[in-house]
This record gives C-alpha cells, structure tokens and sequence, in this order.
C-alpha cells in the first residue's frame, strides 16, 4: 500500500472541477486520507519544482502554481503512485489519453490541472512538503473488503 501526493493546480480549481477530478480518485477505490486547500508561497513552489529550475518553463510554471489556491491531497491505496500517475494522463493535455484526468478536462501543456508524484521517493518527500503528521488521516473503510481480496496476506 502506498500513499501519495496529488495536487489540484490553480486551473482546476478555477474551472470548478475539483469535485469531479477528487470522485475519480473516490470511484477508483482508492482513500484519501488528507485534503486541504492552501496558497502556495514562492518558496514552496520552487522547493517542489527545484528538479525544473534550470527548464525554459520554470518561471511560468511557478507563477502558475502561485497564482492562485490549490487543493493538495494525500491519496492511499495498492500501488497508489502508479495507479494516479496513470489517472492523470500524460503531461501535456493535446497528447494525454482520453479517459485520463489530463485527457478529458485539458488541451494546454503548463495549465495541465493536477499533480503527482513520480515516485516512492517523491511521494515521500512531498507528502511531508505539503503535510504535518496531524493533517494526516489514516482511517479503516468498511467498504475495503470489497474494493480489495482481503483473503490473503495483503490486500490484491
Ligand atoms: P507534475 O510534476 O506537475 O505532476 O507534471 P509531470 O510530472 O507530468 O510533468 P513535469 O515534466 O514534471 O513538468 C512539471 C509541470 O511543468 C509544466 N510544464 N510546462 N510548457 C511546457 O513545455 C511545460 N512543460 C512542463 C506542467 O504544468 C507540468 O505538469
Ligand atoms: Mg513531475
């Protein structure tokens, strides 16, 4: 089991499809155990795209993600990182696959409407980036002994 950082960018926010982006992640069974919205500071914004700094679209793209409020989400379940990365679509609207979050809500390449984690390393840096241990919400589902076969060892 993994838990990830997703974040809803100022576009998706603005163009009020927080709520049907966030009930993808519900309808795919996975849990979201933290869930806030929050300004982000220059300084945050070039602490979580330091890996761009040097890219010809670092300073927009750090504009963009201060421009106005987002809604950052800690989403668990099997294979979390993956599992989102793949919902999402590729980054650029025009190419991500239909079906996809990118793919059915955007056409742009920077106002690409959500972030997530790469990586396991990625979401465990980010999560604290963006989380303190008490806005974290690890909670038992009822409905998890129908969205996984429990009959194992772990959840499959
Ligand atoms: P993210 O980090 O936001 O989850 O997106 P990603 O992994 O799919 O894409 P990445 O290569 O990490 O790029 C980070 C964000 O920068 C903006 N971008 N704009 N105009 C451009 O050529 C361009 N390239 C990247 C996008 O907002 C992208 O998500
Ligand atoms: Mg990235």
């Amino acid at each position: 089991m993994e838990t990830t950082l997703i974040i809803l960018k100022p576009d998706a926010v603005q163009r009020g499809l927080m709520g049907r982006i966030i009930s993808r992640f519900e309808d795919k069974g996975l849990q979201i155990i933290g869930m806030k919205m929050m300004r982000i500071s220059d300084d945050l914004a070039a602490e979580h795209y330091a890996m761009h700094k040097d890219k010809p679209f670092y300073h927009g793209l750090v504009s963009f993600m201060t421009s106005s409020p987002v809604v950052v989400m800690a989403v668990h379940g099997k294979g979390a990182i993956a599992v989102c990365r793949k919902m999402m679509g590729a980054t650029f609207g025009a190419d991500a696959e239909p079906g996809s979050i990118r793919g059915d809500f955007g056409v742009s390449n920077s106002f690409n409407l959500i972030h997530g984690s790469d990586s396991p390393k990625a979401a465990e840096e980010e999560l604290h980036r963006f989380f303190t241990e008490d806005e974290l919400h690890p909670y038992g589902r009822a409905i998890d002994s129908w969205v996984y076969d429990m009959s194992g060892e772990q959840p499959e």
